[in-house]
């Protein structure tokens, strides 16, 4: 399917070269977009780069640190230089690491006392910190630098990644839902200061899908399911994690505003069903 508005326009993806918004990126290739994708390691990003050329797309990789203005501000005029002016910004850098999260679900008496447990007074502020930045920091700073070249032209719009966490805060995982939840509220707020601006800002919240971060949460060494994502797959009307393909439709549909024109400060959930089921 052809989106013939988004052909031609430059869309940058933060975290470009990771499972999800690598997926994007070939997606907005085939519609023969420039792609500037910017993460941390320069040759995950070229690979990614390669295959967006491949796929009728123009790539840069270009090396940006989120939580960092000036590395921003750095990656923003080596995509000027190589595309003019961005259209599109996708903030999909982000992602949660056991260090914010507590061992248990429930707190229980005891647990104070066990070398084996991190409770919730056991979380370090740094540790807190650079999960919590990561997400809500990592997507207000990459949207103050580039938004700047979407003041005055139409077609502009800003599409962060959310997550189940957004809309309610998933057991253990207190750092990450609490940005996450963040990012709902930074995209409503961004939505309104920007509409008459003509800027549209939305979100896309992927459910549960089976990536690098969270496989050993979801899997077992010998392949089989955790427990934890036996509950999750019981909670998923629809019975199945999602596949990085399941995101882009939706994706495309926020880039493109002959299709979503109207459309700002929404947040879309791709969940199958996760977020709508109370589990009665
Ligand atoms: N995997 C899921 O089930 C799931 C569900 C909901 C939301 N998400 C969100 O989707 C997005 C992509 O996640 P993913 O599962 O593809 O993870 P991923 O780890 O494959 O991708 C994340 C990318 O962000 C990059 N990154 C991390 N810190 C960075 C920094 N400081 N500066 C620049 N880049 C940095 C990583 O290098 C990586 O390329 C994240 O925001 C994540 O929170 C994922």
């Amino acid at each position: 399917m052809e989106f013939t508005n988004l052909k031609g326009k430059t869309v940058v993806i933060t975290g470009g070269s990771g499972v999800l918004c690598s997926a994007f990126a070939y997606a907005f290739a085939e519609q023969g977009m420039n792609v500037a994708v910017l993460g941390r390691t320069l040759s995950k990003l070229e690979t990614v780069c390669d295959k967006i050329n491949s796929l009728g797309g123009n790539g840069l990789a270009v090396v940006c640190d989120v939580v960092d203005k000036d590395s921003i501000t750095s990656a923003k005029k080596a995509v000027n230089d190589a595309f003019g002016k961005v259209d599109i910004l996708v903030n999909g850098a982000g992602g949660n690491h056991p260090r914010g999260n507590t061992t248990k679900e429930f707190f229980e008496s005891g647990d104070i006392e066990n070398p084996d447990v991190i409770s919730f007074f056991d979380l370090e502020k740094e540790n807190f910190s650079y999960v919590f930045d990561l997400n809500i920091v990592g997507t207000i700073l990459p949207t103050q630098v580039f938004l700047s070249d979407m003041l005055g032209r139409k077609g502009t719009t800003v599409i962060n990644v959310a997550s189940m966490g957004s809309y309610h805060p998933l057991t253990k995982v207190s750092a990450y839902c609490a940005a996450k939840a963040g990012i709902a509220s930074f995209t409503e707020w961004l939505a309104v200061h920007f509409a008459k601006s003509g800027i549209r800002v939305n979100a896309i919240a992927p459910g549960w899908f089976q990536t690098e971060q969270n496989k050993t949460l979801l899997l077992n060494a010998d392949g089989s399911l955790t427990e934890r994502s036996k509950k999750v797959i019981a909670h998923t009307p629809m019975d199945r994690f999602g596949v990085p393909e399941d995101l882009v439709g939706t994706m495309l549909y926020l880039a493109d505003d002959t299709l979503s024109g109207f459309v700002t400060g929404a947040m879309i959930p791709v969940d199958g069903g996760f977020q709508a089921y109370f589990g009665v």
